[in-house]
């Protein structure tokens, strides 16, 4: 790299995966898995963690309102942005142990090593764990960082209530996650998000790194259905009102209009409950979830639709009523050209092999694309396998995903402080 002004340091990946093993360690499923989900004791336990972290590398760390946490190099003039680089360290219940805790402990092993290495930057990098981005347990997905780039009012945000009935504000309280730092944050000079790619392209390709276009659309929906509990075995088939049917034809209406639309349409019941849930009788009450993806808008609109115009007939056929709540809804996301060049460029002179990707799942870089120049690092995911304990990455592209981490930031760290310019490659 004779024509590069910047000689930057390696980062260390028996530290990454140190941490990353120390972190999996609060909440272990005990199947190589995680469950911490959002504001829970376990999310306390390794928030804690990772702030310990934060702070033995002697940086500034806030927490805002919805509990999201900041960590940010000091000894810059307070006006210059920061590079901010951040993830989630929320699970799923049947998490794997990288999805977003990569992303953090990455940001941080890219700042230890940029001052062990003593490098001399003109802007401040900062690492951010958002709070429920997985939206398990609190609806929507990417709560935290939405509110960070003010998609959402603080006490909105507050007052949603999560699947065991209690509310972000009062969870965010009792695990001492209520914090002070304003809302909405304020815009790093870019963001950049690594992750693991949750999907299997770059596998079956061969490829150590993608390059992130953008974010597909996502729309989750609560459905309700109310029907008539009845007798198992006296109520004749054609005398039903059935909730549990109902549900049941919903989940297979979805998995059909997603094949009938055609790829990158998806769609997903993930979680019904029946009410009373006995094998003698027919269910009165059914609630579940639709999550329906898709990179395009108009293509998604219009699988919204289909899905409306469905309930309405099999209400109507059944008996039942349906009512239908929407959980999050966002529209696609496309990442700034000239970040998704940066880390594409940055890929290809450290010799890996490269290609853009869209993103299937959701990420908080999708919200702080609203307020800065952003961009994401995929990495491969064995088997495409993710919201799983088998979820795996290996420690070589984990690190390989941490250098072009730290390269990008570094660079979008160094040189004139002018805060419409970005490092051009
Ligand atoms: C978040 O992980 C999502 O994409 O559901
Ligand atoms: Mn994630
Ligand atoms: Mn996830």
């Amino acid at each position: 790299m004779s024509d590069d002004p910047l000689a930057l340091p390696q980062v260390s990946e028996s530290r990454l995966m140190a941490r990353l093993e120390a972190l999996a360690e609060i909440g272990d499923t005990g199947d190589g898995g995680c469950a911490r989900l959002a504001l829970t004791d376990e999310d306390r336990a390794g928030r804690d963690l990772v702030v310990g972290w934060m702070e033995d590398l002697g940086l500034e760390v806030t927490v805002d309102g919805i509990g999201n946490v900041v960590a940010t190099q000091p000894g810059f003039d307070s006006e210059i942005a920061p590079v901010m680089c951040g993830s989630h360290i929320d699970t799923v219940r049947t998490g794997g142990r990288y999805d977003g805790n990569y992303g953090v402990l990455a940001g941080l092993e890219v700042i230890e090593a940029a001052q062990t290495a003593g490098l001399e930057l003109t802007r401040p990098l900062a690492v951010a764990f958002f709070t429920d981005e997985e939206g398990a347990r609190f609806a929507p997905d990417m709560l935290g960082s939405l509110a960070y780039a003010g998609g959402i009012g603080i006490e909105d945000a507050l007052d949603i209530v999560g699947i065991d009935g209690v509310t972000v504000g009062d969870e965010l309280r009792r695990i001492g996650y209520a914090g002070g730092a304003p809302l909405p944050g304020r815009a790093p000079h870019a963001f950049v998000e690594v992750h693991v790619e949750q999907g299997p392209v770059l596998e079956a390709e061969g490829l150590t790194i993608g390059a992130v276009t953008g974010v597909q659309g996502i729309s989750w929906q609560e459905i309700t259905i109310s029907g008539q509990s009845n007798h198992a075995g006296t109520t004749p088939m054609s005398m039903r009102h059935d909730a549990g049917f109902a549900a049941f034809a919903i989940g297979a209406f979805v998995r059909g209009l997603a094949i009938e639309i055609g790829p990158p349409q998806v769609g997903t019941v993930g979680k019904i409950d029946l009410e009373p849930n006995l094998v003698n009788v027919v269910a009165r009450t059914a609630r579940l979830t639709v999550d329906l993806r898709n990179t395009d808008e108009t293509e998604l609109q219009s699988a919204e639709a289909k899905l409306v115009a469905f309930l309405g007939e099999l209400a109507e056929r059944e008996g039942v009523t349906i009512e239908r709540r929407t959980l999050a809804r966002f529209e696609p996301v496309a990442f700034d050209e000239r970040m998704i060049g940066l880390v594409e460029a940055t890929a290809e002179r450290l010799g890996h092999k490269v290609r853009r990707l869209p993103s299937g799942a959701g990420h908080d870089a999708q919200m702080m694309a609203r307020i800065c120049p952003t961009a994401m690092v995929f990495v491969p995911s064995v088997g495409g396998i993710s919201h799983n304990p088998a979820e795996y990455t290996s420690p070589g592209d984990l690190t390989a995903g941490t250098q072009v981490l730290l390269e990008v930031m570094c660079r979008l760290a160094s040189g004139p402080t002018d805060p419409d310019q970005l490092y051009e490659m």
